[in-house]
């Protein structure tokens, strides 16, 4: 198997220290001149997505169809993709950091994927509705990668694979709670719209959903071990906990990082308990090697859940997998036998998003993929490391393989406890949203302004035209 991603674990002593260094000094944002100059770039130059944004305001809810797309002053218009670039319908070109949310750890629309694809649209267009060898070669191949992983149900997205894993708990152990940690998104479906971004803030974002849904929901504080053990001990006496649910290297994709030892502990708590281990995978999940996180820490998940490169990039996107005897209360058909747990859709496992998660992952694994996209976030990661310490700025950056974080603002580690949290949180957040638009007008897209995902097409040059980008930045701060 092809190398993993991440060459060393951050300092999450030092990286923890620099963080609430960072929250507890005054922001040091762009100034409004500087701000009117970026605005001032995109009339001149991004006249083409405005006018798009602008109709999409009148039919679109917010003129975006995802968070992703988010752009101040207006989303940008992309007409085209390739490799490390994106391109808008202006004809301006930037290097793109946000890979689509993560998936496309092989580059932009990698052309080796996408003519097997063409291919199979030209065989049987992309869905049937039928079985095709595809959905069998997938889930092979995903065993292959994580032997975890006996059995695998394709679903349409990440936010369906949370939602089957979360019946599959309760369906195999009869028991009631999930345990989730502050701060980790795990898709938006009701159970789990909970402590999201910042831990401590429960159902804060859970408008339209109704209390009793989250009842049953719980949340700890990120490497919080004693309050898990605790919520587990009580819990016990009171309908059990069904899972706890963890992203591996931290809420937010590592923006809370995690401790390395962190997913033993919670495995073995789960053992003490009786509660399935669930990592959600859907980031980690092949981008930081082909065991995954469970590959890189040894430590086995009852049920593992997928997005993102299980389907390349491609659309529907999700799926779940773990052992055979948990799996099979997904057993469909009039034969099966026990305990029966509904999931599935019309589109689940279509052969083109079966092909495409079988051809991303098998060029993935012969390229090396993402081990060399993890050395491009640690070269993309030094560079930003350089420029903060030249320019004396509070940020904080590190990396998780090709995950890159750059905490300018801190806003995700404001304590909910502290007395000034609403009035920084306004402040900090619209700070977030004013470095994207410069980084985007200096040339490079970024995952809300905070968050850079490297991939296989990230060239050492690549990454050193986007470290002179960032520069121009951060010498305006
Ligand atoms: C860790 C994690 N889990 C679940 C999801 C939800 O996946 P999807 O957007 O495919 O529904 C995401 C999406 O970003 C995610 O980052």
């Amino acid at each position: 198997m092809s190398d993993n991603a991440i060459s060393q674990w951050p300092d999450v002593d030092a990286v923890e220290k620099d963080l609430d260094r960072l929250v507890h000094t005054p922001i040091r944002r762009l100034s409004d001149e500087i701000l009117a100059e970026y605005h001032a770039w995109y009339e001149a130059n991004a006249a083409g997505s405005k006018a798009t944004f602008e109709e999409a305001q009148r039919y679109i809810p917010g003129g975006v169809q995802h968070n992703l797309a988010l752009n101040d002053p207006w989303a940008l218009d992309i007409v085209k993709a390739e490799g490390a670039h994106l391109w808008d319908v202006d004809g301006n070109r930037y290097i793109d950091f946000l890979q689509a949310g993560g998936p496309t750890v092989l580059g932009s629309n990698y052309a080796p994927v996408r003519e097997e694809i063409t291919q199979l649209i030209a065989d049987c267009g992309p869905v049937t509705g039928m079985l095709h060898a595809y959905e069998v070669k997938l889930a092979k191949l995903i065993h292959d990668f994580m032997p975890n992983v006996q059995k695998f149900r394709m679903l349409g997205s990440g936010t369906e694979g949370v939602m089957a894993a979360v019946r599959a708990a309760r369906a195999y152990t009869g028991k009631s709670h999930v345990i989730k940690v502050g701060g980790a998104y795990h898709g938006w479906s009701d159970q789990v719209v909970f402590g999201l971004r910042i831990p401590g803030t429960g159902s804060l974002e859970a408008a339209g959903i109704p209390a009793g849904a989250l009842q049953l929901t719980q949340e700890v504080a990120p490497g919080d071990l004693d309050e898990l053990r605790a919520k587990l001990a009580a819990n016990a006496g009171n309908g059990g906990t069904a899972a706890v649910f963890v992203e591996p290297i931290g809420p937010e994709s590592g923006a809370h990082l995690v401790r390395h030892g962190f997913n033993a502990q919670v495995r073995e708590l789960c053992d003490e308990f009786g509660a399935l281990l669930v990592f959600d995978e859907v980031v980690t999940g092949f981008r930081l090697g082909m065991g995954g996180a469970q590959g890189y820490f040894g430590v086995k998940p009852d049920l593992t859940v997928f997005g993102k490169c299980v389907a390349g990039g491609y659309p529907a996107a999700g799926g779940i997998g773990g052992s055979d005897e948990v799996m099979n209360v997904f057993a469909g058909g009039l034969t099966a036998a026990g305990k029966r747990a509904l999931v599935g859709g019309t589109l689940s496992a279509n052969p083109m998003s079966c092909a495409a998660g079988y051809h991303t992952l098998l060029e993935m694994d012969r390229t090396n993929a993402p081990a060399i996209a993890g050395r491009a976030g640690d070269r993309l990661r030094a560079g930003l490391s350089a420029l903060i310490a030249r320019y004396d700025l509070p940020y904080v950056v590190y990396n998780v393989g090709s995950v890159v974080h750059l905490h300018t603002s801190g806003v995700l580690h404001l304590s909910i406890h502290d007395p000034e949290f609403f009035t920084e949180l306004g402040p900090r957040k619209d700070m977030l949203g004013q470095m994207s638009m410069a980084f985007s007008a200096e040339g490079v897209v970024t995952l809300a302004g905070s968050r850079l995902y490297t991939s296989m097409a990230d060239t050492d040059e690549v990454i050193d035209d986007a470290l002179a980008r960032f520069d121009r930045v951060f010498a305006r701060v």
